[in-house]
């Protein structure tokens, strides 16, 4: 099927075959809205998009959720907290994700199995090895093929957040300061599927870099050289899946 693309040339819809891209970041980062944004240019270009957030995005996911963010649970141990981010992650894959992914659609999940990385691997200091084999089992080896990973300074990103913190964001400084050092690892460890976008400044700046991100990628919105993208969507790599070779922390 032929669509129009946002500079008016066409594209052709059948090359979307199922794309899964997760925006990451710490929150006030700014990463839900310009996952809203994003959604809503794709699918006035006339593609199928699926929007979900973790931990959620099933009824037994946002069960969950409610019992990992209670701030009544100070008690949760990291062991059992891991487990459940990746039990919601199952439920999310199982039920939403794969079968989205096998009609061809575009998933656009806020959060992924990088948060699980980079809180409870790094925040939390239960090693990244054993995190990434968890995710790995969860998902039964499903990776984003674009992971958007949104950076802001410490100052910019409390300032953007307000209202009653949960139980992670009562956690302190340092661990947030390690979440990022994980963030940077997987960035660098995964560097085929990660893109550092800078969240500073103003919504519509930060969207036209995840904009040019997403287009560079896929090319599904872009003009000129950009248009095409570099990646057709499809399976991911088989390579990720390869559990060696991760580092540790
Ligand atoms: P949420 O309100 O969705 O936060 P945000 O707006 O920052 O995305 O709460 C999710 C919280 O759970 C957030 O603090 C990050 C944390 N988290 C993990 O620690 N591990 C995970 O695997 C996931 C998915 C989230």
């Amino acid at each position: 099927m032929a669509i129009e693309a946002g500079d008016g040339a066409l594209m052709d819809s059948s090359r979307v075959t199922g794309v899964l891209i997760s925006f990451e970041g710490l929150d006030g980062s700014g990463k839900s809205t310009q996952l809203e944004l994003l959604a809503e240019e794709l699918r006035g270009v006339g593609l199928d998009v699926v929007t979900t957030r973790e931990p959620g995005g099933t009824r037994v996911g946002e069960a969950v959720r409610a019992v990992l963010l209670s701030p009544a649970h100070t008690e949760m141990a990291p062991r059992a907290e891991a487990l459940l981010y990746a039990a919601a992650r199952a439920q999310l894959v199982e039920e939403v994700v794969r079968p989205a992914l096998a009609r061809g659609a575009v998933v656009l999940t806020d959060r992924y199995l990088d948060s699980s990385i980079a809180y409870q691997g790094f925040g939390r200091e239960l090693g990244l090895d054993d995190i990434i084999t968890l995710s790995v089992w969860a998902t039964d080896c499903l990776f984003p093929e674009l992971t958007l990973y949104y950076h802001v300074s410490e100052e910019e990103r409390s300032g953007r957040n307000n209202g009653a913190a949960d139980r992670l964001e009562a956690e302190s400084g340092e661990f947030f300061s390690r979440v990022e050092t994980g963030y940077a690892h997987m960035a660098d460890l995964h560097s085929h599927r990660f893109r550092v976008i800078d969240a500073s400044g103003p919504v519509g700046e930060v969207y036209r870099r995840t904009r040019a991100a997403v287009n560079e990628e896929f090319g599904w919105l872009g003009t000129g050289a950009a248009a095409g993208g570099t990646r057709s969507g499809g399976p991911v790599v088989p390579a990720e899946c390869d559990l060696e070779g991760h580092g540790t922390v």
